[in-house]
Order: structure tokens, then sequence, then C-alpha cells
């Protein structure tokens, strides 16, 4: 197939906290994930993105970064993630990596130094302001907690700008020193032979200079949602040189949380700035006909006249499993493989889902994040109780529902299991280049239903999904074979017309 790898790929999301604790102490380690590497070659993804495993006093579980360049105790060693590369790369997958280029933690070496006074030598890698201790200064919001994004630093005097917790000092991009050492955090990487990176909130890292405040009917956002500033294309111009001084197609995926899709599309710039970005509207979407084709009409219409190719996501570590948000019903759950595997763009998985699992029940006791998103991040169940796999059963989060059915052993099994189902969408999707990279044109079908033709020099295919919960009857010109079916059921038979109750077919012509 021509043109990068990225375009056809599907990237698998590790979190790496909850995929497999190989040490014991009940949280996972990147020895976990390389054990379980088989698994991901078995399912057929072509890359792992992993989330943040550097060093970290884990006030953001990761996100809050202290050492770019380095492996957290909790999670091994950089031998070990040398010789995780090493297997994945045998295996044919590729690795991403997380990088959070808007924010250190305030245990950061720089921003220690930072702080220590106000004529330090790296007072401005991080953004301060004058003013008085009651008046923050401006009406920025934090993300995560009600409050101003900004800090009173007593000792000397200033206010410091978080748009995270306050333990996350946002970087100033605006000085150069930043820019060259953000950059060698790249390269660090980039020589150990990764092959790209997911980019944290990386639509942050410009801002206005004068810094304005958020509109009045729009402040109640938390800033990192709204920010938007042009310095940013020049920095992600930047940054794509670095990539590209390295060979090998590196990728650059970036977390950009603007709405609407017309707002992330300039991201992309003419080819120079991100790959990919992540659209996240349609992961808030109902299980509604209605609102996906909505959602994929805004993204056509947003994406395809600048010739940005589309990504598609349904969970991640951020948000309710889409499982979860769709009512719980493994039909839905089955039905929107087919959906997010079928759309024109690269689909992103996220651990877990393979599996059908819904978010953990988190009683209070044993609530952990401060943005309450603890329910996604439940461990990974990869064998039945006691220990569901992991070297220590009492992991940092409680088991989502139903683990003793629905861990991978147990489903692998059970050749009708939503296991097997993924794992027949993307060996089917490997070899269908229609699928992969053909065109997308939306047809005419009865309400409740959404139906779209994926067509390349090879034979047409067309994804049909049945959203309501009633049969439906969708007559279609030609004929057709059923290649796939969410509920396993008629695969490999002529297509009859008719859909079963929140079912979801691929179709071959
Ligand atoms: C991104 C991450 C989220 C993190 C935040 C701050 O939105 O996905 O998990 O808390 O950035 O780094």
């Amino acid at each position: 197939m021509t043109g990068p790898w990225w375009k056809s790929a599907v990237v698998y999301q590790v979190y790496p906290r909850s995929f497999c604790d190989a040490n014991g102490d009940g949280v996972g380690d990147l020895e976990g994930l390389r054990e379980h590497l088989d698994h991901l070659e078995w399912l057929g993804v072509d890359a792992i993105w992993i989330s943040p495993f550097f060093r970290s006093p884990m006030r953001d579980y990761g996100y809050d970064v202290s050492d770019f360049c380095d492996v957290d105790p909790l999670f091994g060693t950089l031998e070990d993630f040398d010789h995780l590369l090493e297997d994945a790369h045998a295996r044919g997958l590729r690795v991403l990596l997380d990088w959070v280029p808007n924010h250190t933690s305030d245990r950061h070496p720089w921003f220690r130094e930072a702080r220590a006074s106000r004529d330090s030598a790296k007072r401005s890698w991080y953004v301060w302001r004058d003013g008085s201790p009651d008046r923050p200064p401006n009406n920025w919001r934090a993300a995560f907690r009600e409050g101003p994004s900004w800090t009173w630093d007593a000792a000397t005097r200033q206010w410091y700008l978080h748009l995270f917790l306050p333990e996350q000092p946002d970087l100033n991009w605006a000085n150069p020193a930043v820019v060259a050492a953000m950059h060698d955090t790249l390269r660090f990487w980039l020589d150990r032979g990764v092959d790209g990176f997911r980019m944290d909130v990386v639509h942050c890292i410009g801002k206005d200079p004068a810094l304005p405040d958020a509109p009045e009917e729009l402040a109640r956002l938390p800033w990192c949602a709204l920010n938007d500033h042009a310095s940013t294309h020049g920095l992600l111009r930047d940054i794509r040189g670095v990539i590209e001084a390295y060979p090998g197609e590196r990728v650059m995926v970036g977390e950009v949380v603007l709405f609407p899709a017309e707002r992330v599309a300039p991201y992309y710039g003419r080819e120079d700035e991100l790959h990919l970005c992540f659209n996240f509207s349609p992961l808030w979407a109902p299980w509604e006909a209605e609102a996906w084709r909505r959602q994929i009409a805004d993204t056509e219409r947003a994406l395809d006249p600048v010739g940005a190719w589309p990504t598609w996501v349904l969970s991640n570590h951020d948000n309710p499993r889409h499982r979860t948000r769709y009512g719980g019903a493994e039909a839905r759950a089955r039905a929107a493989a087919l959906l997010l595997l079928g759309l024109r763009g690269t689909p992103f998985l996220y651990a877990g889902e393979e599996l059908g699992l819904e978010d953990a029940a988190i009683p209070e006791a044993r609530i952990r994040d401060p943005g309450g998103r603890d329910g996604c991040r439940a461990p990974i169940p990869w064998e039945g109780p006691d220990a569901y796999g992991w070297a220590n059963g009492d992991p940092w989060l409680p088991w989502p529902p139903d683990a003793a059915r629905r861990n991978a052993r147990a489903l692998g099994a059970d050749p009708r299991s939503i296991l097997h189902l993924y794992r027949r969408l993307l060996t089917l999707r490997r070899g269908v280049p229609s699928l992969q990279r053909g065109a997308q044109e939306m047809l005419a079908v009865p309400d409740g239903v959404l139906a779209w033709r994926r067509t390349s020099d090879a034979e047409p295919w067309i994804v049909v999904v049945n959203f309501s919960d009633a049969e439906q009857r969708v007559p279609l010109e030609g004929s057709f074979r059923v290649a796939a079916a969410s509920d396993g059921r008629s695969e490999g038979t002529a297509y009859s017309g008719r859909l079963a109750p929140e079912q979801a077919l691929w179709l071959r012509g």
C-alpha cells in the first residue's frame, strides 16, 4: 500500500499503570506490557501509543513529568524500555510515546530552579506574572478543579500559570531555551528508535503574550479547551523539523482539544505540522444514527478541503469507556467496533475495548484521580480471578465489571467473543485497501441506520450500522456478501437486506 504507514494503521493505546503488573506492586509496568505483546500481535494492531511512563510524582498519574528522559522506577528502567521497543519492533509493532510539552511537574529540576528566585536563570522557562495575592492575572480556569489557572508563589511574590493542576506549571514556549530543551527530549527517544509521539494538549504550547481574559460566556470552560494561538503553528513546524530529521516516517499525533473540527484542521498545517490530530467530538456523540451522521459530515467538511487525514476514537484514559457511555449492552459495543474500524481515517483503540470492558465502579475510598477518570483506568484482566493475570491481584484501582468472564484468556477461548470479533475486523481491514485508505460516500438508508461505501481501485465495501433497537430493512443496489457481522451471524453468506437490532455489518461487493 502506498503512502505513509500511519494512514492505514490501527493504533492501540496502552495506559501503562493499568495494563499489566509484572513486579507485584499492584501497578502496571513496562515488563508487564512486554509480556503481552503477543496479545497485540495476535489481535492485529499496527502500533501502540504508551501513556507517560517518565519520572513523575504522579499527581496527574504521569502527565506531571519530572524527568522527560528517564523511566519512573514504578514502571521499570530505560533498559526495560529498550527491551520492550526491540520486542515490539521484532513483531512489526510500532511504538509511539506520550510527550507532554505544555507543562512539567512542579518537582522538575527546571521548575525548582525557576521558583527559587526571581533572578533564577530558569525563571523565564515558566510563565510568571506580578500582581496581588488576591487577584489572579486573568480569568483562565484550570482543568480538573474549580479555580484559576494561576497559583501565587508566596516566597517570590508572583503568580505562575498552570492550565492543569498547580503541580503542573506551564512551560514558556516563547523562550527559545525551552524550545531547544524540549526538542532535545524528543531526540532522546527518537535516538532510541521510537516511531513517533502522541503530543499531549499540544495546541496549548503557544500562548498570547498579552494573556487576555477568556470571553465571559466561555469563562467557565478550562482554558486548555480554548487556547488557540497563532504562535503554536510555528512551534509545531519546528517540532516537525526535529522529527523529520530522522528516517522512517516517524509520526506526530496531536491532542488538539478544540471545537468544532474546523478549529482542529489548521493544526495539520500544510503537511508541515501534525500528521494526525485527535477528533474528540465523535467521542462524546450518543449512540444515535443522526448524531453520527452529523459527526461524519462535520469531520469531512472540516478536514477534506485541507487534505487532512482524519482520526477516530471512542475511548481513552480521560473519558468513560464507550460501552459504559452507550448503556452497557454488548451488542452496541460490538456494533461500535465495525463503526470505528469502518470509517475513513486512522482508528485509535483503547486497551480493553477489545474485551468489551466497561468502567469500574470506584468506591469513594479508592478514588485516585483529581479529574474523576479512574473508572476507565481500571486494570486489564488477563485471566480469571483471583489475580486476573497480574503479579499482584490487588491493583491500584478496582477490577472492571464481570472480569471473571471478560478477561483475555476466557474470551480468547470463545470464538464468538467480542475479542475474536475485533481480531477478525483487524485482520480483514489489513487486507482490504478500500477499508484502509478508500474514499467514503454516505448512502441513503432508513432512519436509525447509517451506511457508507468505501472504494479504492479494488472491490467496494459497505459498512452498515443499525443504531436502532428494531430490525431494519436496508436494501442496497448490487449484490454483497457479509464479510463481518457484529453478532457473528451470517458471516460468509449473501447479504439479505435486513439488519437485526443494533447489528452492524461489513459487506464485500
Ligand atoms: C491530556 C491528557 C490527560 C492529562 C492532561 C494534562 O488531556 O490526556 O490525561 O491529565 O492532558 O497533561
